[in-house]
Protein backbone atom coordinates (compact mmCIF):
# COMPACT_ATOMS: atom_id res chain seq x y z
CA UNK A 1 0.00 0.00 0.00
CA UNK A 2 1.08 3.42 -0.66
CA UNK A 3 0.96 6.56 1.00
CA UNK A 4 0.79 9.08 -1.62
CA UNK A 5 -2.42 10.50 -1.81
CA UNK A 6 -4.62 9.88 -4.13
CA UNK A 7 -5.55 13.14 -5.87
CA UNK A 8 -9.16 14.74 -5.89
CA UNK A 9 -10.88 16.66 -8.82
CA UNK A 10 -13.90 18.56 -7.53
CA UNK A 11 -16.17 20.48 -9.42
CA UNK A 12 -15.09 23.85 -9.39
CA UNK A 13 -17.64 27.32 -9.40
CA UNK A 14 -18.84 29.98 -8.25
CA UNK A 15 -20.07 30.32 -4.33
CA UNK A 16 -23.85 30.47 -3.85
CA UNK A 17 -25.30 31.42 -0.35
CA UNK A 18 -26.21 27.53 0.54
CA UNK A 19 -21.80 27.45 0.64
CA UNK A 20 -21.68 30.48 3.15
CA UNK A 21 -21.81 27.89 6.11
CA UNK A 22 -19.96 25.59 5.27
CA UNK A 23 -16.92 28.70 4.06
CA UNK A 24 -18.02 30.58 7.79
CA UNK A 25 -16.84 26.80 9.42
CA UNK A 26 -13.72 26.49 7.61
CA UNK A 27 -12.40 29.64 7.88
CA UNK A 28 -12.89 29.29 11.74
CA UNK A 29 -11.46 26.37 11.84
CA UNK A 30 -8.51 27.98 10.60
CA UNK A 31 -8.14 30.71 12.15
CA UNK A 32 -9.92 30.03 15.84
CA UNK A 33 -11.65 33.11 15.24
CA UNK A 34 -15.86 33.00 14.12
CA UNK A 35 -16.52 35.65 11.90
CA UNK A 36 -20.40 35.04 10.33
CA UNK A 37 -20.74 38.91 10.16
CA UNK A 38 -17.53 39.46 7.98
CA UNK A 39 -18.43 36.45 5.42
CA UNK A 40 -21.85 37.70 4.90
CA UNK A 41 -20.75 41.12 3.70
CA UNK A 42 -17.43 39.17 1.65
CA UNK A 43 -20.89 37.09 -0.05
CA UNK A 44 -22.73 40.61 -0.74
CA UNK A 45 -20.19 42.36 -2.37
CA UNK A 46 -18.94 39.66 -4.29
CA UNK A 47 -21.35 36.90 -4.77
CA UNK A 48 -22.66 38.22 -7.67
CA UNK A 49 -19.33 37.76 -9.47
CA UNK A 50 -19.23 41.55 -10.38
CA UNK A 51 -16.38 43.11 -7.77
CA UNK A 52 -14.85 39.32 -7.36
CA UNK A 53 -15.28 36.46 -7.48
CA UNK A 54 -15.72 33.46 -4.81
CA UNK A 55 -15.20 29.85 -5.88
CA UNK A 56 -15.69 26.67 -4.02
CA UNK A 57 -14.66 23.64 -4.57
CA UNK A 58 -17.41 20.28 -4.36
CA UNK A 59 -16.97 16.66 -4.57
CA UNK A 60 -19.76 15.04 -5.27
CA UNK A 61 -22.30 16.86 -2.41
CA UNK A 62 -19.01 17.46 -0.25
CA UNK A 63 -17.62 21.40 0.17
CA UNK A 64 -13.86 20.73 -0.45
CA UNK A 65 -12.87 24.04 -0.64
CA UNK A 66 -13.14 27.97 -0.93
CA UNK A 67 -11.18 31.01 -2.55
CA UNK A 68 -12.01 34.16 -2.38
CA UNK A 69 -10.00 37.50 -4.70
CA UNK A 70 -10.75 40.73 -6.84
CA UNK A 71 -9.27 42.77 -9.20
CA UNK A 72 -8.18 45.80 -8.45
CA UNK A 73 -6.99 48.72 -10.09
CA UNK A 74 -4.53 51.65 -9.19
CA UNK A 75 -4.25 51.48 -5.78
CA UNK A 76 -0.36 52.26 -4.77
CA UNK A 77 0.49 52.80 -8.54
CA UNK A 78 -0.81 49.68 -9.40
CA UNK A 79 -2.17 48.81 -12.67
CA UNK A 80 -5.09 46.17 -12.85
CA UNK A 81 -3.98 43.18 -10.86
CA UNK A 82 -6.04 40.12 -9.25
CA UNK A 83 -5.59 39.50 -5.25
CA UNK A 84 -6.43 36.56 -3.85
CA UNK A 85 -6.62 37.11 -0.32
CA UNK A 86 -8.94 33.89 1.51
CA UNK A 87 -7.60 30.22 0.53
CA UNK A 88 -9.04 26.64 2.42
CA UNK A 89 -9.47 23.61 1.98
CA UNK A 90 -10.61 21.13 4.58
CA UNK A 91 -7.64 19.36 6.67
CA UNK A 92 -8.41 15.76 5.72
CA UNK A 93 -8.01 16.64 1.70
CA UNK A 94 -5.08 18.58 1.92
CA UNK A 95 -1.96 17.49 -0.48
CA UNK A 96 -4.73 16.16 -2.90
CA UNK A 97 -4.39 18.92 -5.87
CA UNK A 98 -7.73 20.73 -4.54
CA UNK A 99 -6.36 23.95 -3.42
CA UNK A 100 -4.14 24.12 -6.97
CA UNK A 101 -7.27 23.67 -8.57
CA UNK A 102 -8.90 26.52 -6.74
CA UNK A 103 -6.15 28.88 -7.53
CA UNK A 104 -6.33 28.13 -11.22
CA UNK A 105 -9.54 28.65 -10.85
CA UNK A 106 -9.62 31.68 -9.66
CA UNK A 107 -6.20 32.90 -12.58
CA UNK A 108 -8.69 31.86 -14.99
CA UNK A 109 -11.37 34.32 -14.11
CA UNK A 110 -8.66 36.95 -13.67
CA UNK A 111 -7.50 36.21 -17.16
CA UNK A 112 -10.56 36.87 -18.22
CA UNK A 113 -11.05 39.62 -16.50
CA UNK A 114 -8.18 40.97 -18.65
CA UNK A 115 -5.58 41.23 -15.81
CA UNK A 116 -1.54 39.39 -16.06
CA UNK A 117 -0.74 39.17 -12.59
CA UNK A 118 -1.77 37.83 -9.15
CA UNK A 119 -0.75 38.50 -6.01
CA UNK A 120 -1.30 38.15 -2.46
CA UNK A 121 -0.19 39.11 1.23
CA UNK A 122 0.82 36.61 4.04
CA UNK A 123 2.90 36.22 7.29
CA UNK A 124 5.93 36.35 7.16
CA UNK A 125 5.56 32.81 9.42
CA UNK A 126 2.92 31.18 7.59
CA UNK A 127 4.98 28.67 6.22
CA UNK A 128 2.13 26.13 4.91
CA UNK A 129 0.38 29.14 2.62
CA UNK A 130 4.06 30.28 2.02
CA UNK A 131 5.22 26.93 0.38
CA UNK A 132 1.70 26.60 -1.43
CA UNK A 133 1.73 29.67 -2.97
CA UNK A 134 5.01 29.04 -3.73
CA UNK A 135 4.15 25.99 -5.42
CA UNK A 136 2.01 27.93 -7.52
CA UNK A 137 5.07 29.78 -8.72
CA UNK A 138 4.12 33.04 -7.28
CA UNK A 139 7.68 34.72 -6.18
CA UNK A 140 8.13 38.38 -4.32
CA UNK A 141 6.92 41.55 -6.12
CA UNK A 142 7.97 45.16 -6.63
CA UNK A 143 6.29 46.36 -3.81
CA UNK A 144 6.96 45.59 0.13
CA UNK A 145 4.68 46.67 3.00
CA UNK A 146 5.10 49.18 5.76
CA UNK A 147 3.44 49.91 9.12
CA UNK A 148 3.23 51.83 12.39
CA UNK A 149 1.64 51.03 15.54
CA UNK A 150 -0.87 54.32 16.20
CA UNK A 151 -0.18 55.62 20.13
CA UNK A 152 -3.23 56.59 21.90
C1 LIG B 1 -2.79 26.01 1.66
C2 LIG B 1 -3.93 25.01 1.32
C3 LIG B 1 -5.09 25.76 0.70
C4 LIG B 1 -3.36 24.03 0.28
O1 LIG B 1 -4.44 23.22 -0.16
P1 LIG B 1 -4.14 21.75 -0.75
O2 LIG B 1 -5.38 21.27 -1.38
O3 LIG B 1 -3.51 20.92 0.29
O4 LIG B 1 -3.04 22.12 -1.86
P2 LIG B 1 -2.46 21.19 -3.02
O5 LIG B 1 -2.71 19.75 -2.71
O6 LIG B 1 -2.96 21.71 -4.32
O7 LIG B 1 -0.90 21.47 -2.87
C5 LIG B 1 -0.15 22.13 -3.88
C6 LIG B 1 1.26 22.32 -3.40
O8 LIG B 1 1.30 23.19 -2.26
C7 LIG B 1 2.42 22.81 -1.43
N1 LIG B 1 1.90 22.40 -0.12
C8 LIG B 1 0.61 22.16 0.20
N2 LIG B 1 0.52 21.76 1.50
C9 LIG B 1 1.77 21.75 1.98
C10 LIG B 1 2.35 21.43 3.25
N3 LIG B 1 1.58 21.01 4.28
N4 LIG B 1 3.68 21.52 3.41
C11 LIG B 1 4.46 21.92 2.38
N5 LIG B 1 3.99 22.24 1.14
C12 LIG B 1 2.66 22.16 0.96
C13 LIG B 1 3.09 21.63 -2.10
O9 LIG B 1 4.13 22.13 -2.93
C14 LIG B 1 1.96 21.06 -2.96
O10 LIG B 1 2.42 20.37 -4.08
P3 LIG B 1 2.81 18.79 -3.95
O11 LIG B 1 1.62 18.11 -3.34
O12 LIG B 1 3.08 18.40 -5.35
O13 LIG B 1 4.00 18.74 -3.05
C15 LIG B 1 -4.37 24.22 2.57
O14 LIG B 1 -3.25 23.61 3.16
C16 LIG B 1 -5.06 25.10 3.60
O15 LIG B 1 -6.25 25.35 3.53
N6 LIG B 1 -4.27 25.58 4.57
C17 LIG B 1 -4.77 26.52 5.53
C18 LIG B 1 -4.83 27.88 4.83
C19 LIG B 1 -4.96 29.00 5.78
O16 LIG B 1 -4.38 29.00 6.84
N7 LIG B 1 -5.77 29.98 5.37
C20 LIG B 1 -5.99 31.12 6.20
C21 LIG B 1 -5.36 32.35 5.60
S1 LIG B 1 -6.03 32.75 4.00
Amino acid sequence: MSDVPVPLTPTIRPATPADLDAIIALDQEMTGMSKPDYWRGVFDRFGNGSEGCILVASDGDRFVGFIVGEVRAWEFGSPPCGWVFALGVPQDVRLRGVGSLLFDGLCERFRQAGVKTIRTMLARDALLIMSFFRSQGMVGGPFIQLEKELAG
